[in-house]
């Protein structure tokens, strides 16, 4: 989905995906972030993960191109941020956002470099981030991704799955099959959680009654 989508959705508050706390599974998987872990979040949104995850003393990078996003999520955290122009290896654009430990690129999560994030991240924290992507975008995003982390170095993805032929996204299903595809050749895949969620309004009226929500620690074999 492109720039214009997403800031059409931030304007009119279409922002169900928004938790407005930490998510519950970050909270059960935060004891195998190495300590002072440098936390990479893509797509993050105003999550507050993001907040959460500074506090336990983790420098944190996001990364969100919708300005309104990143405005309000500073506004409600009550922080203010500095702001630099920076530019991505192939020559795109970023603002970075920083306050003490936190710092977000306002800019393509798809464009991002290890460079612009200051070098390699030690644990990518993915929620909803795959599966609000295209499908064709999957292969480079998490090339991408693999680039970003530092050998070893780990990924807590939280993922949906459902029927596709019944709606599109996003969230575009990304099921455990599709996770294995993606990632089994460079990372080793465990997968620590499965759970139903009841679909949003718009799923359920599609005839999607659940989805699968699955969390999974990958590591980087390399
Ligand atoms: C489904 S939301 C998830 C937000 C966040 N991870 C959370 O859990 O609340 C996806 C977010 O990614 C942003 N986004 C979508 N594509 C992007 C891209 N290519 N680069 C940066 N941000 C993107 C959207 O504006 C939206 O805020």
């Amino acid at each position: 989905m492109k720039h214009g989508f997403w800031d059409e959705r931030w304007r009119q508050g279409q922002i169900g995906f928004h938790l407005g706390r930490p998510h519950d599974w970050l909270v059960e998987a935060a004891h195998r972030f190495p300590p002072q872990a440098r936390v990479y979040v893509p797509l993050c949104g105003k999550a507050v993960d993001l907040v959460w995850l500074r506090d336990r003393g983790h420098e944190v990078i996001g990364c969100e191109f919708v300005a309104r996003a990143i405005e309000e999520f500073f506004r409600e955290q009550g922080l203010e941020a500095a702001t630099e122009h920076r530019v991505a290896g192939r020559g795109t654009p970023f603002e970075c956002h920083r306050t003490p430990g936190l710092s977000l690129l306002r800019g393509d999560a798809l464009e991002t470099d290890p460079d612009l994030l200051g070098g390699p991240v030690d644990v990518i924290f993915d929620r909803a981030a795959l599966v609000a992507l295209d499908p064709a975008c999957r292969t480079r995003y998490v090339d991408g991704l693999h680039r970003l982390l530092r050998p070893g170095g780990h990924v807590l993805l939280i993922a949906f799955a459902y029927e596709q032929s019944l709606v599109e996204g996003p969230p575009w299903s990304v099921d455990a099959g599709t996770i294995e595809r993606l990632f089994s050749d460079r990372f080793r895949l465990e997968t620590l959680a499965v759970r139903a969620e009841e679909g949003s309004p718009r799923f359920q009226a599609a005839g999607v009654a659940a989805m699968e929500e699955r969390c999974c620690w990958l590591t980087r074999r390399d």
